[in-house]
């Protein structure tokens, strides 16, 4: 549909980036992104119509995100020109033709555009020897200061270079180096920064994240960037196993960057965490040693771990002195509550509302014991 009403209107449609590199690689793509030599706002309402799709959002760098009934989404991009005024900092976008859209992009091998209409229909244009670069496993920034304009570019470089056994090559090193000169890195936003990091763990499959870590590590970027990263451990896998299956979406995320770094108060606040989450994530870290825990009644323990957001007390099972406890508690002993309800307390006569909470934890506490299992035996405890 994009097609047909671009040639209507005498604009030049392309398919860019992402789905023409891995279309050529004979890799599955999961995004697609239509650039647009021309104005989409003149075509949105029309294709809005004919393909019942749903406009997602617009953003500040003249892009939409359309949802199809189909399910899934297409990025529409104006064919731009990015200027960029300081380090790090995001670019100021101009409407521009393609030429000028090929050469704002990261690497070599994502600056392949694909003519959907005239004046290249069918064809790939290759501006920056893209095609050789795919076929020889090359990742190279089609600059020297791409960094220094975009260093969120060299963490997107480890990801291609682990996700399709590829190379650094060209400039991708002195790039790095000019980056580091200006502390590109330092100056990165923490939005940014997370959101960067954060495509490591939902983009790529998660047999590559230590590879991708190691990776990151190597080049130094998590150092640039300002970050403790944490010391990983093969065993890990288990609890980040854990957290996919077990945390929504947004506290998957989080989880994610905790378990990058060592929890500290910088490397939190690098990665976006707010002051007062911040804090709280530090202040249980610290009283939270296994001699505590130890002291603690088995009721206390589960209570206080019950208090804390999941993806805190799963990063918290990443410390090897924490990790046996909390596992017991996420696997088990969280399981374990009374049978009987506050209501059924009062049928059986209980009339205070503080004694109906005292004997219920109570209950908890010797089930949680094992000192009794059956109905019946709370029914006991309560008319003792
Ligand atoms: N791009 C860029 N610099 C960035 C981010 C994106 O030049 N910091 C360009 C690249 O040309 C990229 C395109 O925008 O191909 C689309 O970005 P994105 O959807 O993030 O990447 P994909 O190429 O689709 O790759 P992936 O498979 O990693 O999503």
């Amino acid at each position: 549909e994009a097609k047909e009403l671009a040639s209507e209107k005498g604009f030049f449609l392309y398919l860019a980036g992402g789905p023409v590199r891995d279309a050529l690689l004979k890799r599955a793509s999961r995004d697609l992104d239509l650039v647009l030599e021309g104005n989409w706002e003149v075509l949105l309402p029309e294709l809005l119509a004919k393909t019942k799709g749903e406009l997602l959002f617009k953003s500040q760098f003249l892009t939409y995100k359309l949802r199809l009934p189909q399910g899934f989404t297409i990025d529409l991009v104006t064919a731009r020109r990015e200027t960029y005024t300081g380090v790090a900092s995001l670019p100021i976008v101009e409407p521009a033709d393609h030429k000028a859209d090929i050469l704002r992009r990261d690497f070599t091998i994502n600056a392949l555009i694909y003519g959907l209409t005239l004046p290249f229909e069918e064809e790939v244009v290759d501006l920056v020897s893209g095609l050789k670069d795919l076929s020889e496993g090359k990742i190279c920034p089609l600059h020297r200061d791409s960094f220094i304009e975009d260093p969120t570019r060299a963490f997107r470089g480890v990801r291609y270079k682990v996700r399709l056994s590829f190379n650094y090559a060209g400039d991708f090193y002195l790039a790095l180096e000019r980056a580091k000169e200006v502390e590109a890195f330092e100056k990165l936003s923490p939005p940014r920064l997370a959101q960067e990091l954060k495509l490591f763990f939902s983009k790529e499959p998660l047999e590559n994240l230590f590879k991708l870590i190691e990776d990151s590590d190597a080049l130094n970027l998590f150092e640039l960037s300002l970050l403790k990263k944490r010391a990983l451990k093969s065993s890990d896998i288990d609890i980040l196993g854990l957290a996919i299956k077990e945390l929504k979406p947004k506290d998957r995320e989080k989880f994610f960057l905790l378990f990058l770094i060592e929890l500290e108060e910088k490397s939190l606040a690098r990665l976006g965490f707010f002051p007062p989450e911040r804090e709280k994530i530090l202040k249980v870290y610290k009283i939270f040693t296994k001699e505590y825990l130890e002291n603690l009644d088995i009721l206390e323990r589960v209570e206080a771990f019950e208090k804390l957001p999941s993806y805190v007390l799963l990063r918290l099972a990443l410390e090897e002195n924490l990790r046996h406890t909390i596992m017991e508690f996420w696997n088990t002993l969280r399981h374990i509550k009374p049978h009987l309800s506050g209501h059924d307390l009062k049928a059986l006569g209980v009339e205070e509302g503080k004694k109906v909470g005292l004997i219920l934890r109570e209950i908890r506490r010797r089930k949680l014991k094992g000192e009794i299992k059956t109905l019946k035996e709370e029914k006991e405890l309560v008319k003792a």
